[in-house]
């Protein structure tokens, strides 16, 4: 038995840079025709000299295979002219409002009452420019991506053609949300989908399965599985995959590194389910039509061949970090 995916797509990663790249790069590489790259460097990619570049050291490790969709970090400082003078370099803007998660210091403050911000999404309106959302307030944690459905709904409202991912979505709260705005849709990563908070706090604590917004419940992972079961048109998949070295890690880093498991589990998951099939246009088909792009033309295969997922990748602990695994990714080119 084999399962066989045509240019698979991870819409949201977190690459890292420097010597990270190394382990990084191929991580996803080998499962994946392309990404969409998180731009939460430190400094954060803010204008076109330094996605550029980034781009050039993530092209120079993964070769003509991966091709990297690069996205603009928004700041409180850019203007419309800003971003119209990124077209063509990059596929989305990426919005993390200060203090919600991992490098975000840099981010917006106040949204919705904030007037430059307008006229950047307006200028992104017409430009037909994606807004990716890390979507979470400073609410009580379990709480958070529930309590910015408000302004997700209101976003979507005032800028009605502007197409806007509610990025990493954990809380079912939301998903109504993409049945009722148009221009709203919706990436799911492997560890929403498959775990819950018994994974990170049920037994021993382990980080490998902290982020954010943080895995919640059995009722919220039921709702996801079923509407990514269902195949919901408006989600396609996302990992988050977010490394951290162990040091950071032990230090509460808030980020899963789930880039080298991806595709087994996912394999794993739709197999249980007897739905092989939604593989295809959750993994590929759906972010391609979304973000109109070219991607190498691969064929990755996957094949029933048990294997455990190594303690470490380069310093760095993997989601399933040890665990055994029966679907293996064979062939990617
Ligand atoms: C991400 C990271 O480490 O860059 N962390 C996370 O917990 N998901 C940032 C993010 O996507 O929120
Ligand atoms: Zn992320």
């Amino acid at each position: 038995m084999q399962i066989e995916l045509k240019s698979p797509f991870d819409a949201h990663l977190h690459l890292r840079d420097g010597a990270m790249l190394e382990t990084t790069v191929p991580a996803s590489a080998e499962q994946f025709a392309g990404a969409i790259v998180m731009p939460n460097l430190q400094p954060p990619l803010t204008d076109r000299h330094t996605i550029d570049s980034y781009r050039a050291r993530i092209e120079a490790i993964g070769g003509e295979s991966f091709a990297p969709a690069m996205t603009l970090f928004l700041t409180p400082s850019h203007t419309p002219a800003d971003i119209e003078a990124l077209k063509g370099v990059i596929s989305a803007v990426k919005l993390s409002p200060a203090g919600s998660t991992t490098h975000s210091e840099k981010g917006l403050h106040d949204l919705v009452n904030n007037h430059s911000f307008m006229a950047v999404l307006e200028a992104m309106e017409a430009m037909d420019l994606p807004l990716c959302v890390h979507g979470e307030t400073g609410d009580f944690v379990l709480d958070r991506e529930a309590a910015f459905a408000p302004t997700y709904r209101a976003l979507a409202r005032r800028f009605p053609k502007l197409r806007i991912v509610m990025e990493h979505l954990g809380s079912r709260a939301l998903l109504p949300l993409l049945d009722e705005q148009p221009n709203l849709y919706a990436t799911v990563t492997l560890h929403h989908l498959l775990l819950d908070l018994d994974a990170l706090l049920g037994g021993m604590l382990r980080p490998e399965c902290f982020c954010k917004p943080v895995i919640k419940t059995p009722a919220d992972r039921e709702a996801l599985q079923k509407v990514v079961l269902d195949a919901h048109p408006k989600i396609f998949f996302g990992s988050d995959s977010a490394p951290h070295p162990q040091a950071d890690k032990a230090r509460g880093a808030a980020g899963i590194f789930s880039a080298p498991v991806v595709l087994p589990a996912l394999a794993g998951f739709f197999e249980q389910h007897d739905a092989l099939d939604r593989m295809q246009p959750f993994l590929s088909d759906r972010a391609r039509d979304f973000y109109r792009l070219d991607l190498p033309d691969r064929t990755v295969r996957l094949k029933k061949d048990p294997w455990r997922v190594p303690v470490s990748y380069g310093g760095v602990t993997p989601l399933f970090s040890g665990e055994r695994l029966i679907w293996r990714v064979v062939d990617g080119a």
